[in-house]
């Protein structure tokens, strides 16, 4: 046998273990019983299998991702879940979201949820100040929740929380002693309308600490998102949506870290000088208002 025989003879092998791992493992998965979890394991192992056999994913390499997402845990924390952040960078969150939540005519599209959703926000009152001390230009946002015949939506639950004019969320700050701040739970009564004061949400960028950050800096460099509020409504009836509204003056609109923005979802966040707001209440200072009206679907 010539070296060149030996050779091709020596990877052919090399070939066909590598298949027989993938194999037995499949097999070994085909017993899972429940019928969809059985689905997701077998095209996981599929694609995991296929990828590291793509890129032919060195030990070393793999020895590093375990460490990588082991540290990556260690950021995690309530109100802070660094592997979201990971599948937002990656566009995995927007796909999920997309294909789950097909926009039916005339509806409020969804966009992903983030980091940062807590559940047992604090109640507000419709029309008081949410942002607790949160620093930034007032604003006043206000519109209604309606079904796609136009009719308002009573007893919805909407969660909103922004960013204050740093660019941090109130789970980011020193979150045990100042508790949340730009973060709200609002319940619509029968006109179906939101109305509340905080401060202008500003651009930012993913949190600068963790492990999702050192990927994208070694990768696309992109890592900001434009300014925005968080929408999550809840309305009798109706599907969940969650969204977010974006500002039409952000920089960031393009090239979102995260691949959330929908033309559809970016708004007015209107400038006035100071003077009287639409609720009457008189302003000493510059202003910026919202009008949005959230469509929801059964
Ligand atoms: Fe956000």
């Amino acid at each position: 046998m010539s070296s060149n025989q030996k050779s091709a003879h020596t990877i052919e092998n090399l070939y066909d273990a590598t298949d027989l791992i993938t194999q037995e493992v499949l097999k070994r998965y085909e017993q899972t019983p429940d019928p969809r979890l059985k689905e997701i394991m077998l095209s996981l192992v599929k694609h995991v299998h296929s990828f590291a056999k793509e890129v032919k994913l060195s030990s070393k390499e793999w020895l590093f991702l375990m460490q990588y997402l082991e540290e990556t845990g260690k950021w995690c924390s309530p109100g802070r879940n660094e592997f979201m952040i990971f599948s937002d960078a990656l566009g995995l969150s927007m796909l999920t979201v997309t294909q789950d939540y097909p926009r039916p005519a005339h509806a409020t599209e969804a966009t992903l949820v983030g980091p940062f959703l807590l559940e047992n926000a604090p109640q507000f009152a419709m029309g008081t100040d949410i942002s607790n001390g949160a620093a930034g230009t007032p604003m006043y946002a206000k519109g209604r929740i309606l079904d796609t015949e136009g009719q308002p939506i009573a007893n919805c639950v909407i969660d909103v929380w922004h960013s204050d004019d740093r660019g941090l969320y109130d789970v980011q700050d020193d979150f045990e002693k100042s508790g949340p701040w730009g973060r709200a739970q609002l319940t619509t009564g029968a006109n179906g309308e939101y109305t509340f004061w905080s401060v202008l949400p500003v651009d930012y960028p993913i949190p600068q600490d963790g492990t999702a950050i050192r990927m994208l800096r070694a990768t696309t460099g992109r890592s900001w998102r434009p300014a925005h509020l968080h929408f999550r409504i809840q309305a009798p009836g109706h599907r969940q949506l969650i969204t977010h509204i974006f500002d039409k003056n952000s920089k960031n609109l393009d090239g979102d870290a995260v691949f959330g923005v929908r033309p559809s979802l970016i708004a007015d966040f209107v400038y006035h000088d100071n003077g009287v707001a639409p609720d009457g209440k008189k302003m000493d200072k510059d202003f910026y208002t919202l009008d949005y009206d959230f469509v929801m679907t059964r």
